[in-house]
């Protein structure tokens, strides 16, 4: 078996190009089917505005794309706490990227169905990770599905079911990666992915800080207002 500390083998990250495009919308109609898959135009818009924020991870013996995690820069004290995905990446165009931004918002990560489980999810996690330090920014953000939360709605608060996820009590599909990704869970929120029927339409703010950059007080995430407080 794989030493799951080690980066997975037979795989590497490349920063994403036009050749990608294809089978990138191709794995989100798949791990995605409510949504509209990214357009060539969106991931060409994506790949001009912060190129060194897309990355792919390719399956090197069949130079399949294999997953991808894209990211934009921000200043998250422009937004809400709460703000939806759509308003996050300005309708999915980046369009807000902000060069001068201390946030990195990590907009999307998936992986291939049958890549799943090997590690690649960490991989481009840690990818990102790398930029951050070398962009020396405060801290990466994401809103993580929790796609095990649908079927307990009825029962259990969004809070308590992330606070069972953290315990192990519960496993969620994707909250539980990110959780042994090192992420942190700052708070649940409403409406991030208003289709995501399985998360019942909700999502985890997720951050991870970069210690050799700590961001001062003010940049506090749990002082960003909530429009839905
Ligand atoms: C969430 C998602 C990106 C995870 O991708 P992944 O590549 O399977 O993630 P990883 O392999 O890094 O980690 C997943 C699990 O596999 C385990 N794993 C890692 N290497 C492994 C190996 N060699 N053998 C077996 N299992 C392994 C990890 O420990 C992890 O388990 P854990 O959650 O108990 O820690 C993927 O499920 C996905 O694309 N989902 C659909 C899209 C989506 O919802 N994206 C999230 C948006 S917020």
């Amino acid at each position: 078996m794989e030493n799951r500390n080690h980066p997975p083998e037979g795989y590497s990250i490349q920063l994403m190009s036009s050749e990608h495009f294809a089978e990138i919308s191709r794995i989100c109609e798949m791990v995605y089917p409510t949504e509209r898959p990214y357009s060539d135009e969106d991931l060409a818009a994506h790949h001009s505005l912060f190129p060194e924020g897309q990355f792919v991870v390719v399956h090197e013996e069949s130079k399949e794309v294999a997953g991808a995690h894209f990211t934009l820069l921000l200043h998250l004290s422009h937004f809400h706490l709460d703000d939806d995905w759509e308003t996050l990446t300005a309708q999915g165009t980046f369009s807000d990227h902000d060069p001068s931004g201390h946030t990195l918002y990590g907009a999307d990560l998936f992986v291939h169905p049958k890549h799943q489980h090997h590690g690649l999810a960490k991989m481009l996690t840690n990818a990102t990770r790398d930029l951050v330090a070398r962009q020396k920014l405060w801290r990466m953000v994401g809103g993580s599905r929790m796609p095990g939360y649908g079927k307990v709605s009825k029962e259990i608060a969004p809070d308590d079911y992330i606070a069972k996820v953290k315990k192990t009590e519960l496993v969620d599909p994707v909250l539980t990666a990110h959780l042994h990704d090192g992420w942190e869970v700052v708070s649940a929120i409403r409406g991030y992915l208003p289709h995501d029927e399985e998360s019942a339409g909700w999502a985890a703010v997720i951050q991870w800080i970069n210690q050799e950059c700590t961001p001062p007080p003010e940049f506090d995430i749990s002082r960003i207002p909530k429009k839905n407080s």
